[in-house]
């Protein structure tokens, strides 16, 4: 057996599925504090409670972590956190990205920006890792005085799967060696210092730490003396679970995988290949494709990350998606499924009511001062359904913003596959193809993150047990479809003239 982690901004899951067919074997979740500040120790504390609602993972051979991007979790010597992780969707460190972007332009921002598109492959906003390094440094400089090490969500709990963790603290029987951290690529290339050519981490014979651009680590922090964790390649045992989290009762203990960002465990998880592109409605809103070559967006709304295979990961991220939907629920005083009832009762385009649905700031385009605003407030737009209707379609419009950046960059996009929580709303699912002006799969709900981390333990079990390489395990895809529609171009002209508003 192996186990899958996701440790999300809201939540951690796991899967137990077997190495060799990935049947499902077992499932468990717990919620944790969300927001855009959290204190680790609040996954730390869901990840034991989602483990033993699994079943506990005594009989797990091999465990990897899939977890969201970009968060820093900030450690000083003694391996506590100096301060709680600034999440990917804290802008506070806005004005530190737009003042690292100048700098490398030397005072201008345009080349500024095509300059560090150039070295980590995006040009950085509030949500990337090395923007809160700035920030920390300007904001709280005694903070920044005690950081040690830096890590990131999944990697900081691998490490504390592994046994490390604060001095003194019991469950950390390992203590704080901070030089045991281990990343992958697909997360080291959500920091904003890490070079965005070294796809596979091709250093695996070195220290696993020269993709490091240490230099743009100083113009963040103003000093490189600090660890940074160890990249492994996609399918390198990073570590072996402590017993007291899993593997008790496997020979050897449970070997750890090096993990993934989520958006990249996805798409390990979904299957996909080069040329696919998939559309994610969760807390953040993601349109990824998965493609063979290097990017360097100077616009800076495509993010050219890697992903957990030794290719690369397009992304288009907003910060406004399925609290869109949440919002117009509690503004409604209706759950999903009303909210889907509404939104389709009225006609498509909400006869001219249209929501601009920067409610949390944006991040693509990078507006992270943008509030909402609703256009063509009338009476006959004043109903629950009209209003419904204009925020599910605002939703979608951001995400369509993503698939024409997507466009820009010369990616072909001919189909999307719809995921995460919103793809469950009726309404989504037949606006969507209309709106995006594509053919939309929906494959089963399921848990992509972790189980692609979940396929990625098995890689590390099968390379391991081969004594180095191995394929990734062909597991197939193992979802169904529930839906697939197609665009009706009548339908699609009038969402043209929806989003030109
Ligand atoms: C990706 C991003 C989000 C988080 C969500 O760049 O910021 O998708 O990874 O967990």
């Amino acid at each position: 057996l192996v186990a899958g982690v996701d440790t999300s901004t809201q939540s951690c899951k796991v899967v137990v599925r077997d190495a060799e067919t990935g049947a499902l074997r077992r499932f468990g979740s717990a919620s944790h504090p969300d927001g855009t500040e959290v204190d680790p120790a609040a996954w730390w504390d869901a990840l034991g409670a989602a483990v033993a609602a699994a079943g506990g993972l005594d009989d797990v051979a091999a465990l990897a972590v899939g977890g969201q991007q970009h968060g820093m979790v900030a450690l000083d010597a003694d391996g506590d956190v100096v301060r709680p992780a600034l999440l990917w969707n804290d802008t506070r460190s806005a004005q530190a990205a737009r003042d690292l972007v100048r700098e490398l332009g030397d005072g201008d921002e345009a080349v500024g920006a095509q300059a560090w598109a150039d070295a980590i492959g995006s040009v950085p906003v509030a949500s990337l890792t090395v923007t809160k390094l700035r920030w920390l440094r300007d904001a709280e400089p005694e903070n920044a005085a005690r950081v040690a090490a830096v890590a990131l969500p999944h990697d900081w709990l691998t490490w504390r799967i592994a046994g490390y963790g604060p001095a003194g603290d019991p469950t950390a029987p390992l203590g704080p060696d901070l030089d045991a951290l281990v990343t992958d690529a697909s997360d080291a290339s959500g920091t904003g210092y890490w070079d965005a050519t070294r796809v596979a981490s091709p250093d695996a014979a070195g220290s696993g730490r020269e993709g490091y651009r240490l230099d743009l680590l100083e113009l963040a922090l103003g000093r490189t003396d600090v660890v940074l964790p160890r990249v492994v390649g996609p399918s390198s045992v990073a570590g072996v679970a402590h017993p007291g989290v899993a593997g008790a009762d496997v020979e050897g203990g449970a070997l750890l995988g090096p993990g993934a960002g989520d958006n990249a465990g996805a798409a390990l998880g979904l299957g996909m290949t080069a040329g696919d592109v998939a559309v994610s409605i969760g807390t953040s809103g993601v349109v990824s494709a998965v493609v063979p070559e290097r990017t360097a967006d100077g616009s800076g709304l495509i993010n050219g990350f890697s992903d957990a295979t030794g290719r690369y990961l397009l992304l288009a991220v907003t910060l406004n998606a399925s609290r869109v939907l949440d919002a117009a629920r509690a503004v409604l005083g209706v759950d999903h499924a009303g909210l889907s009832r509404l939104a389709l009762q009225a006609p498509p385009g909400a006869d001219g009511l249209v929501l601009v649905p920067y409610l949390e700031g944006e991040r693509m385009p990078n507006r992270p001062d943008a509030t909402g605003t609703l256009h063509g407030v009338t009476l006959k737009t004043s109903t629950p359904a009209h209003l419904a209707r204009a925020y599910v379609e605002g939703m979608l419009c951001g995400l369509a913003d993503g698939l024409d950046a997507l466009r820009a960059l010369g990616v072909r996009v001919e189909r999307v596959q719809l995921v995460g929580g919103g793809a469950q709303s009726e309404a989504v699912r037949q606006f969507a193809p209309q709106v995006l002006g594509l053919p939309v799969t929906v494959p089963e709900p399921g848990e992509y993150v972790a189980d692609g981390a979940a396929r990625q333990a098995a890689w590390v079990l099968a390379a391991s047990r081969a004594g180095g390489e191995a394929d990734p395990p062909g597991w197939g895809t193992a979802s169904g479809t529930v839906s697939e529609a197609d665009e009706v171009p009548a339908i699609r002209a009038q969402y043209a003239a929806v989003r030109d508003r």
